[in-house]
Protein backbone atom coordinates (compact mmCIF):
# COMPACT_ATOMS: atom_id res chain seq x y z
CA UNK A 1 0.00 0.00 0.00
CA UNK A 2 1.41 3.55 -1.27
CA UNK A 3 0.09 6.96 -0.18
CA UNK A 4 -0.63 8.90 -3.32
CA UNK A 5 -1.04 12.42 -1.64
CA UNK A 6 -2.20 15.20 -4.30
CA UNK A 7 -1.82 19.07 -3.36
CA UNK A 8 -4.00 21.25 -5.72
CA UNK A 9 -2.25 24.39 -4.22
CA UNK A 10 -4.32 27.80 -5.55
CA UNK A 11 -6.43 25.93 -8.04
CA UNK A 12 -9.77 24.27 -8.55
CA UNK A 13 -13.15 24.52 -6.90
CA UNK A 14 -15.50 23.18 -4.68
CA UNK A 15 -17.34 21.63 -8.23
CA UNK A 16 -13.95 20.66 -9.81
CA UNK A 17 -13.12 18.53 -6.46
CA UNK A 18 -16.38 17.22 -6.58
CA UNK A 19 -15.71 15.85 -9.38
CA UNK A 20 -12.45 14.57 -9.07
CA UNK A 21 -13.79 12.12 -6.47
CA UNK A 22 -16.29 11.02 -7.91
CA UNK A 23 -13.86 9.85 -10.90
CA UNK A 24 -11.50 8.83 -7.92
CA UNK A 25 -14.02 6.51 -6.45
CA UNK A 26 -14.45 3.59 -9.35
CA UNK A 27 -10.48 3.17 -9.21
CA UNK A 28 -9.76 0.17 -8.12
CA UNK A 29 -7.05 0.88 -5.47
CA UNK A 30 -5.80 -0.47 -2.25
CA UNK A 31 -3.78 2.66 -1.89
CA UNK A 32 -4.72 5.47 0.33
CA UNK A 33 -5.65 8.29 -1.63
CA UNK A 34 -5.23 12.47 0.00
CA UNK A 35 -6.08 15.35 -1.58
CA UNK A 36 -4.71 18.72 0.13
CA UNK A 37 -6.97 21.47 -1.22
CA UNK A 38 -7.59 25.07 -0.50
CA UNK A 39 -9.46 25.65 2.60
CA UNK A 40 -12.50 26.83 1.04
CA UNK A 41 -12.82 23.52 -0.69
CA UNK A 42 -12.61 21.32 2.89
CA UNK A 43 -16.04 19.88 4.11
CA UNK A 44 -16.62 17.89 0.68
CA UNK A 45 -16.92 14.70 1.93
CA UNK A 46 -16.18 10.65 0.37
CA UNK A 47 -15.59 7.68 1.90
CA UNK A 48 -12.73 7.07 -0.48
CA UNK A 49 -10.45 9.91 -0.78
CA UNK A 50 -9.28 11.28 2.48
CA UNK A 51 -9.20 15.50 2.56
CA UNK A 52 -6.42 17.75 3.92
CA UNK A 53 -5.39 21.66 3.97
CA UNK A 54 -1.75 22.81 2.74
CA UNK A 55 -1.03 24.76 5.80
CA UNK A 56 -2.79 25.46 9.07
CA UNK A 57 -1.81 28.02 11.78
CA UNK A 58 0.72 27.78 14.57
CA UNK A 59 -1.72 29.99 16.74
CA UNK A 60 -4.82 27.96 18.57
CA UNK A 61 -7.33 30.76 18.01
CA UNK A 62 -7.87 34.76 18.43
CA UNK A 63 -6.35 37.80 16.15
CA UNK A 64 -4.62 36.63 13.88
CA UNK A 65 -6.94 37.43 10.64
CA UNK A 66 -6.86 35.45 7.73
CA UNK A 67 -5.35 32.44 9.76
CA UNK A 68 -6.96 28.85 10.15
CA UNK A 69 -6.72 26.72 13.01
CA UNK A 70 -6.08 23.57 12.91
CA UNK A 71 -9.13 22.83 14.71
CA UNK A 72 -10.55 24.40 12.10
CA UNK A 73 -9.51 22.36 9.98
CA UNK A 74 -10.41 19.27 11.78
CA UNK A 75 -14.04 20.66 12.09
CA UNK A 76 -14.40 20.38 8.01
CA UNK A 77 -13.67 16.48 8.29
CA UNK A 78 -10.33 17.00 7.02
CA UNK A 79 -7.29 14.30 8.43
CA UNK A 80 -4.97 15.30 7.12
CA UNK A 81 -2.34 19.10 6.79
CA UNK A 82 0.64 19.69 4.89
CA UNK A 83 3.00 21.99 6.61
CA UNK A 84 6.38 23.72 5.72
CA UNK A 85 5.70 23.26 1.69
CA UNK A 86 8.24 24.66 -0.40
CA UNK A 87 5.89 27.61 -1.40
CA UNK A 88 5.15 28.33 2.31
CA UNK A 89 9.04 28.60 3.23
CA UNK A 90 10.08 30.15 0.29
CA UNK A 91 7.03 32.89 -0.22
CA UNK A 92 5.21 33.08 3.26
CA UNK A 93 9.36 32.89 5.15
CA UNK A 94 8.68 29.79 7.09
CA UNK A 95 11.21 28.15 9.24
CA UNK A 96 11.46 24.95 10.94
CA UNK A 97 10.97 26.23 13.96
CA UNK A 98 7.32 27.26 12.22
CA UNK A 99 6.58 24.44 10.69
CA UNK A 100 7.10 22.73 13.91
CA UNK A 101 4.93 24.85 15.58
CA UNK A 102 2.40 24.08 12.86
CA UNK A 103 2.67 20.29 12.87
CA UNK A 104 2.42 20.71 16.66
CA UNK A 105 -1.51 22.26 16.19
CA UNK A 106 -1.99 19.47 13.30
CA UNK A 107 -0.95 16.77 16.15
CA UNK A 108 -3.17 18.42 18.94
CA UNK A 109 -6.26 18.53 16.59
CA UNK A 110 -6.31 14.96 15.94
CA UNK A 111 -4.77 15.88 12.19
CA UNK A 112 -2.08 13.77 10.39
CA UNK A 113 0.60 16.43 9.56
CA UNK A 114 2.64 16.36 6.09
CA UNK A 115 5.65 17.88 7.37
CA UNK A 116 7.73 18.72 3.87
CA UNK A 117 11.49 19.21 3.75
CA UNK A 118 13.83 19.34 1.11
CA UNK A 119 16.73 21.23 -0.30
CA UNK A 120 16.86 24.84 -2.92
CA UNK A 121 19.37 25.00 -5.81
CA UNK A 122 21.71 26.61 -4.34
CA UNK A 123 21.90 24.31 -1.45
CA UNK A 124 22.08 21.33 -4.12
CA UNK A 125 24.93 22.92 -5.56
CA UNK A 126 26.40 24.08 -2.41
CA UNK A 127 26.74 20.15 -1.33
CA UNK A 128 24.47 20.72 1.21
CA UNK A 129 21.40 18.38 0.90
CA UNK A 130 21.95 16.17 3.38
CA UNK A 131 22.58 18.36 5.54
CA UNK A 132 18.89 20.26 5.12
CA UNK A 133 17.13 17.30 5.25
CA UNK A 134 18.68 16.09 8.11
CA UNK A 135 17.88 19.70 9.81
CA UNK A 136 14.46 19.86 8.25
CA UNK A 137 13.26 16.33 9.60
CA UNK A 138 14.84 16.83 13.22
CA UNK A 139 13.49 20.27 13.42
CA UNK A 140 10.73 20.65 11.68
CA UNK A 141 9.01 17.10 13.68
CA UNK A 142 7.40 18.30 17.08
CA UNK A 143 9.67 16.66 20.17
CA UNK A 144 6.00 14.89 21.44
CA UNK A 145 5.61 13.76 18.13
CA UNK A 146 3.80 10.01 17.74
CA UNK A 147 4.16 7.94 14.58
CA UNK A 148 0.99 9.60 13.17
CA UNK A 149 3.10 11.78 11.00
CA UNK A 150 3.86 12.00 7.37
CA UNK A 151 7.28 13.59 5.94
CA UNK A 152 7.22 14.59 2.43
CA UNK A 153 11.38 15.00 0.74
CA UNK A 154 10.25 17.54 -2.15
CA UNK A 155 13.19 19.04 -3.19
CA UNK A 156 12.42 22.09 -4.09
CA UNK A 157 14.22 22.70 -7.38
CA UNK A 158 12.49 20.09 -9.08
CA UNK A 159 9.03 20.87 -8.13
CA UNK A 160 6.88 21.96 -10.73
CA UNK A 161 9.87 22.33 -13.25
CA UNK A 162 9.59 18.82 -14.68
CA UNK A 163 13.02 18.06 -13.37
CA UNK A 164 13.39 14.86 -10.85
CA UNK A 165 16.51 13.72 -9.31
CA UNK A 166 17.79 10.47 -10.41
CA UNK A 167 16.77 7.43 -8.87
CA UNK A 168 20.31 7.48 -6.25
CA UNK A 169 19.71 10.44 -5.19
CA UNK A 170 16.18 10.16 -4.23
CA UNK A 171 17.19 6.59 -2.85
CA UNK A 172 19.90 8.49 -0.74
CA UNK A 173 17.26 11.16 0.49
CA UNK A 174 14.47 8.93 1.80
CA UNK A 175 17.48 6.27 3.34
CA UNK A 176 18.39 9.42 5.46
CA UNK A 177 15.18 10.54 6.52
CA UNK A 178 14.30 7.01 7.36
CA UNK A 179 17.62 6.29 9.72
CA UNK A 180 17.04 9.88 11.23
CA UNK A 181 13.39 8.98 11.87
CA UNK A 182 14.43 5.74 13.41
CA UNK A 183 16.82 7.41 15.69
CA UNK A 184 13.96 9.77 17.02
CA UNK A 185 12.01 6.71 17.77
CA UNK A 186 9.64 7.31 14.88
CA UNK A 187 10.58 4.23 12.35
CA UNK A 188 7.86 3.59 9.93
CA UNK A 189 6.76 7.05 9.74
CA UNK A 190 6.00 7.24 6.14
CA UNK A 191 8.10 8.93 3.82
CA UNK A 192 6.29 10.30 0.80
CA UNK A 193 8.78 11.34 -3.14
CA UNK A 194 7.24 15.30 -3.86
CA UNK A 195 7.85 16.92 -7.04
CA UNK A 196 7.12 16.56 -10.84
CA UNK A 197 5.74 13.12 -10.24
CA UNK A 198 3.72 12.24 -13.57
CA UNK A 199 2.01 9.02 -14.47
CA UNK A 200 5.18 8.41 -16.64
CA UNK A 201 7.19 8.04 -13.62
CA UNK A 202 5.04 7.17 -10.55
CA UNK A 203 5.77 3.58 -10.10
CA UNK A 204 9.31 3.74 -11.07
CA UNK A 205 9.86 6.52 -7.83
CA UNK A 206 7.74 4.60 -5.67
CA UNK A 207 9.71 1.02 -6.29
CA UNK A 208 12.75 2.80 -4.98
CA UNK A 209 13.52 1.88 -0.94
CA UNK A 210 11.99 3.85 1.26
CA UNK A 211 9.84 5.83 -0.67
CA UNK A 212 6.09 5.00 0.62
CA UNK A 213 4.27 6.90 -1.88
CA UNK A 214 4.22 9.96 -3.60
CA UNK A 215 2.92 14.13 -3.04
CA UNK A 216 1.53 15.85 -6.51
CA UNK A 217 1.51 18.74 -7.65
CA UNK A 218 0.25 19.73 -10.58
CA UNK A 219 -0.43 16.50 -12.29
CA UNK A 220 -3.04 16.30 -9.05
CA UNK A 221 -5.68 18.41 -10.39
CA UNK A 222 -6.96 16.37 -13.38
CA UNK A 223 -8.55 12.95 -13.20
CA UNK A 224 -6.69 11.72 -16.41
CA UNK A 225 -3.04 12.39 -14.89
CA UNK A 226 -3.39 11.34 -11.27
CA UNK A 227 -5.45 8.13 -11.71
CA UNK A 228 -2.66 7.12 -13.89
CA UNK A 229 -0.23 7.70 -10.68
CA UNK A 230 -2.75 6.18 -8.09
CA UNK A 231 -2.71 2.95 -10.45
CA UNK A 232 0.77 2.42 -11.24
CA UNK A 233 1.40 0.36 -8.11
CA UNK A 234 -0.62 -1.99 -6.28
P1 LIG B 1 4.67 19.31 -8.70
O1 LIG B 1 4.47 19.87 -7.23
O2 LIG B 1 4.20 17.86 -8.68
O3 LIG B 1 3.82 20.16 -9.56
O4 LIG B 1 6.13 19.40 -9.02
C1 LIG B 1 4.75 19.07 -6.10
C2 LIG B 1 4.46 19.85 -4.85
O5 LIG B 1 4.69 21.05 -4.82
O6 LIG B 1 3.98 19.26 -3.84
Amino acid sequence: MKIIAGNWKMNGSRSALESMIHDLESVDTENKVILCVPFTMLGVKSDRVATGSQDVSAHTHGAFTGEVSAAMVADTGAKYAIVGHSERRAYHNETNDIVRAKATQALANGITPIICVGETMDEKQAGKTMEIIESGVRESIPTDASSDIIIAYEPRWAIGAGLTPTDAEIEEAHTLIANILADMGLAGTPVLYGASVKGSNAAQIMSIPNVDGVLVGGASLKSDDFIPIITSVK
